[in-house]
């Protein structure tokens, strides 16, 4: 038996009972399941046209009855029994109930700065250029409604991984810099062509669009000079929000960049937690090769960035790699030895494979969180990072002690560990050092937002214990997805959006952290492991 499904004016035919988002990304991603389907992160919010289904246990635990009242359903629980007309929510990447982030999943105020078509639809495209990939999103300007998302990776990766790598060759003349502007603009484009094909639109009715990137990414896609940024101390050519004509595109509104290192990205991402309005005292972490760190309080707001490296990407670990089948993504100690959680694969036929430990084949920043945090409970590790034969699961050690092994034929070697060491001390400096500018300490903090989609699967718990965030009760520390593909969607949604935007990149207060004069001993202080018991 199959149903009917319409969504963004495509049909799917649904075999009775599949989950609403399998069936929607059968044939490519259509909906976002960052959670892994698990209903917790309302990321697949789909509006439900004519007579919803009755809500699921998730729907209620993770919707307003408002919500469930408009026809609100998480996508990944909604079990196909009928047909059905849905519509994919805008922004539904944050969560308005836990992180008080109302405006995005509430009703948007839309009020867009572009000029509008007279007749027919005015559509907008909003772009995150991130280092590694690209994300899209094509919304109806006068409804605020999402029509399509697509992401592609960013084909700069074959001019080096990393952002630093990039700009050297991109100074190595005008003709390398222009060949990589080139390739991540086609790249873009082609972006937008697959968002059309999606939403069933035409180039011709899409008037506008907005940008958000980090620093190097902005100044890459607009064409900017980008030999200040790639030596100290990383002065942007530009920072103020501009509207660019660039061929192939509607006006694009490049969202302001606050310093090298803390670029539109970490300002949209300011914009969608609002980091500009209300008085808790706010932290916000996006763990990335270059960790960016915001914190709100007294009505002030400071930034920096943390120079974390790839290890929390896998990079730089022997056997990590990024989370996908395969991965570990979780270590537990459970008393007497430790226990690790595999990322299952899919069989031929689209089921689940089985994610055992044998099934491992490396390890994905959650997991090398959690092992960390894992090592220190089981004793396996000192608080300086070192590995010690110590404690019931002291046979795990392996290598001359150089070594734990976590799964057949997957092991975490102490240089892992030492690079994990370096990330997490480099982020946590950051915050603290923030902390040290507004004269407050960690138990000033009403919430930390962790952005993007590492924070979406960390164990708080874990990210507490390893010191990677200050002692604070992991209830307090929320998960908001990507928050900077979110703020880029504001500000094309809304007028008074994106003079907030420009408002708060003026008003961050930028803290260098390489030459701060507590950096050093803040760092060295949180390269080590807190004291057990040391938490929130
Ligand atoms: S994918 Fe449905 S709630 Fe996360």
């Amino acid at each position: 038996m199959q149903y009917r499904v319409t969504a963004a004016g495509r049909v799917f035919l649904v075999p009775a009972g599949m989950p609403l988002a399998q069936a929607l990304n059968q044939q490519e991603p259509f909906v976002e399941t960052p959670c892994g389907a698990r209903g917790q992160c309302r990321k697949c919010l789909v509006r439900v046209l004519g007579e919803a289904p009755a809500p699921t246990p998730a729907d209620r635990e993770q919707l307003t009855p408002a919500e469930l009242e408009q026809g609100l359903r998480l996508a990944c629980q909604l079990r196909v029994d009928r047909d059905l007309t849905v519509a994919v929510v805008p922004a539904a990447a944050l969560d308005p109930r836990k992180a008080s982030l109302g405006r995005l999943t509430g009703p948007v105020e839309v009020d867009p700065w572009a000029p509008l078509r007279p007749s027919g639809r005015s559509l907008g495209l909003a772009l995150d250029v991130g280092t590694t990939g690209i994300a899209g999103a094509l919304l109806d300007l006068r409804t605020g409604e999402e029509l399509a998302v697509h992401a592609a990776l960013n084909p700069q990766a074959a001019y080096g991984a990393d952002v630093m790598t990039r700009l050297s060759y991109a100074i190595q003349g005008e003709a390398q810099q222009a060949e990589l502007t080139r390739a991540v603009r086609e790249a873009a484009e082609a972006l937008l062509g697959r968002l059309l094909r999606k939403a069933g639109a035409e180039r011709g009715e899409v008037v506008a669009g907005t940008v958000v990137g980090n620093t190097a990414m902005h100044h890459l896609f607009l064409g900017l000079p980008v030999a200040s940024l790639a030596a100290a101390p990383y002065t942007p050519a530009v920072t103020d929000g501009r509207l660019c004509d660039i061929p192939g595109f509607p006006p694009l509104y490049a969202l302001p960049v606050v310093a090298g290192f803390v670029g539109a990205d970490a300002v949209a991402a300011a914009l969608a937690a609002e980091l500009d309005e209300g008085d808790e005292t706010v932290l916000l972490v996006d763990v990335g090769t270059n960790g960016e760190v915001l914190l709100r309080h007294a009505g002030r707001l400071y930034a920096c960035s943390a120079p974390a490296g790839p290890a929390f990407e896998g990079g730089e670990i022997s056997q990590g790699m990024r989370a996908g089948p395969g991965a570990i993504e979780a270590v537990r100690f459970d008393g007497t030895d430790l226990a690790v959680t595999v990322i299952p694969g899919r069989t031929a036929g689209g089921g689940l494979r089985s994610g055992g430990p044998a099934a491992a084949r490396g390890i994905c920043g959650s997991g090398l969180l959690d092992a960390a945090a894992a090592l220190l409970e089981a004793g396996l590790m000192d608080r300086t990072g070192r590995l010690r034969p110590a404690g019931p699961a002291a046979h795990r050690l392996v290598e001359a002690g150089q070594a734990v092994a976590l799964a057949p034929g997957v092991r975490l070697t102490q240089k892992d560990l030492r690079a994990f060491q370096l990330a997490k001390g480099a982020i946590r400096a950051g915050i603290e050092v923030l902390l040290r500018a507004a004269g407050i300490g960690a138990s000033a903090l009403d919430r930390v937002l962790l952005a993007g989609a590492f924070g979406n699967y960390l164990r708080r718990e874990s990210a507490v214990a390893t010191g990677l965030l200050p002692p604070v009760d992991p209830e307090r520390i929320l998960p908001i997805g990507n928050a900077a593909a979110a703020g880029a969607k504001l500000a094309l949604l809304s007028r008074r959006a994106r003079e907030r935007a420009e408002a708060l990149a003026r008003s961050v207060q930028f803290v260098e952290l390489a030459t701060h004069p507590d950096f050093e001993e803040v760092f060295l202080e949180a390269l080590n492991y807190p004291r057990a018991g040391a938490g929130a």
